[in-house]
């Protein structure tokens, strides 16, 4: 089965946040099943190298006004089709912002010429290859779906995964001609949304099934808190939209092997986490005499995350006797309010503003626990590393939150089931409790290292949802065909 995914980033070449986990991960794991997948990528100057080692296989003179090129590349086990077009890609700031922050303003074109290479390579190949099948990611591949509608020719099928509803690529309609939309499309029925143009909409509509990262955010997508807006639209399209659970990168999150780690450790040698944790405390200015158990953060700073409330509950966190090591960047109140609380509670709670791939591994390695108070999680990766690292979940409940870890209550606790702690509702009181509750385990060194120990056994790789996914692939294949 030759499968084509057409996303904006992929680890470990390009990563803002899980969406590239993913894409790095999948096929790999769908490769040991027999699946042959190339995924599709926009050529971001992080990618310069990786570019110069590969083959041209399609070039375009004029492509969004600028000349582009498609070069294949292999790296790290995976099969790469990127996208050269300097004149969309080449330039300063992050992949979606510019230097001030702000959107790209053209990020309509840049997104739209990734979905239309990822519609032209679906319908024509690249060499010999062609696509049984194209799975596109998130918003900026929502267009694959509408290039393919207008095109009328015959496709192979084609899959929308929504990693986060919250981003739906939305823009005025002035955009439909330069992207050289087909006006017939701007519709309710089509990729009109509210009077604009919406290109996750479009992928939800167009496309033959639908996917979302977890089975509970699949179930909340279809009610109005969750499907901001979207769900009338997925309501319509329920028999199309399946959940599948992220698994994690096995290899890259492995606390037996993580070469970010001081002292490596596994399920039999939990001992040794504990220099770990002392590194982390060193890095963070905390102090090493502290009596309750080490939190972490490894987070973007916005409002889906719910850290403002963690702001509120950092009081009583440190009454408690325990600490925090926060590792997030974003939004400037949230950034200001951790250096501040920084400031307040020295040696007991420690912020780097940034991002650092090195260290949310020495986190993940070091702390005892990993607070996760989303108020919207589709899956979320870091309790599942938190899970594999022995560092316990601390989450709300839900979304892939949810659907991942086990909570501490009485009944679980005695079936020796629990992995973690999960609270509702999402709010301060709730998540005050939960860190309140996570104390009571920490203070039971017999409770918590059996709870570590089983954590670090619970499955989180990819096995049972690449073979979901490819029983989901194969079934849409045969129906072309
Ligand atoms: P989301 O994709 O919504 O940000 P996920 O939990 O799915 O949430 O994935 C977040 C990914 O980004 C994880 O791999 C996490 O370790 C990483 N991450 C988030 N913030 C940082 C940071 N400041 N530094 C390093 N890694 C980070
Ligand atoms: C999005 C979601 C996150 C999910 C990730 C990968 O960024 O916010 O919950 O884990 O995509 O699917």
């Amino acid at each position: 089965m030759k499968l084509l995914f057409v996303a904006s980033e992929c680890a470990p070449f390009v990563k803002t946040g899980g969406l590239a986990d993913v894409i790095g991960a999948v096929p790999k794991a769908l490769a040991g099943m027999g699946a042959e997948v190339r995924v599709l990528l926009p050529a971001y100057p992080a990618l310069a190298d990786l570019l110069a080692t590969g083959t041209e296989v399609r070039s375009f003179s004029d492509f969004f006004g600028g000349s582009a090129r498609m070069v294949a590349a292999t790296a790290q086990g995976i099969d790469l089709l990127l996208l050269d077009a300097p004149h969309l890609y080449d330039r300063p700031g992050t992949i979606y912002l510019d230097p001030n922050g702000h959107d790209h303003w053209d990020n309509h074109i840049r997104f739209g010429a990734l979905s239309m290479a990822g519609a032209d390579v679906a319908l024509d190949g690249v060499g010999e290859w062609k696509p049984d099948l194209v799975n596109a990611h998130d918003w900026q591949a929502g267009l694959v779906a509408a290039y393919l509608r207008q095109s009328g020719r015959p496709a192979p099928p084609l899959v929308t995964t929504i990693h986060n509803i919250a981003f739906q690529g939305l823009f005025g309609p002035e955009v439909m001609e330069p992207l050289g939309l087909d006006p017939a499309l701007f519709d309710t029925d089509g990729i009109e949304y509210y009077g604009r143009v919406g290109f996750l909409k479009a992928g939800l509509i167009y496309s033959d099934a639908i996917t979302t990262v977890s089975p509970t955010y699949a179930r909340e997508l279809l009610t109005p808190e969750f499907g901001m807006g979207l769900q009338g639209v997925l309501e319509a399209r329920q028999a199309q939209l399946t959940g599948i659970l992220n698994g994690i990168d096995l290899d890259a999150w492995n606390p037996d092997t993580d070469p970010a780690l001081s002292t490596t450790y596994g399920v039999r040698s939990l001992g040794r986490k504990a220099q770990n944790r002392e590194d982390l405390r060193t890095r963070f200015a905390l102090s090493p005499e502290a009596d309750g158990p080490l939190f972490c953060v490894i987070s973007r700073l916005t409002g889906q995350k719910g850290l403002d409330m963690l702001l509120d509950c950092l009081p009583g966190l440190v009454a408690r006797g325990a600490q925090l090591a926060l590792l997030g960047s974003g939004d400037a109140v949230l950034e200001k309010g951790f250096i501040e609380a920084a400031a307040r509670h020295p040696g007991n709670v420690g912020t780097i503003i940034g991002y650092d791939e090195t260290l949310s591994h020495q986190m993940q390695g070091g702390a005892d626990a990993i607070l996760i108070p989303s108020r919207f999680e589709p899956c979320g990766l870091t309790q599942l590393y938190g899970l594999r690292y022995g560092t316990l979940p601390v989450v709300a409940r839900t979304g892939g939150l949810a659907d991942t870890v086990i909570d501490a209550n009485d009944a679980a606790l005695q079936a020796e089931c629990a992995t973690g702690v999960q609270f509702a509702p999402i709010t301060t009181a709730g998540l005050d409790q939960a860190i309140a509750r996570t104390c009571e385990l920490f203070a039971q060194p017999k409770v918590w290292a059996a709870m570590q120990r089983r954590a670090m056994r619970h499955p989180v790789g990819w096995e049972q949802s690449a073979r979901a996914y490819l029983d989901l692939f194969t079934g849409l294949i045969k129906g072309v065909q």
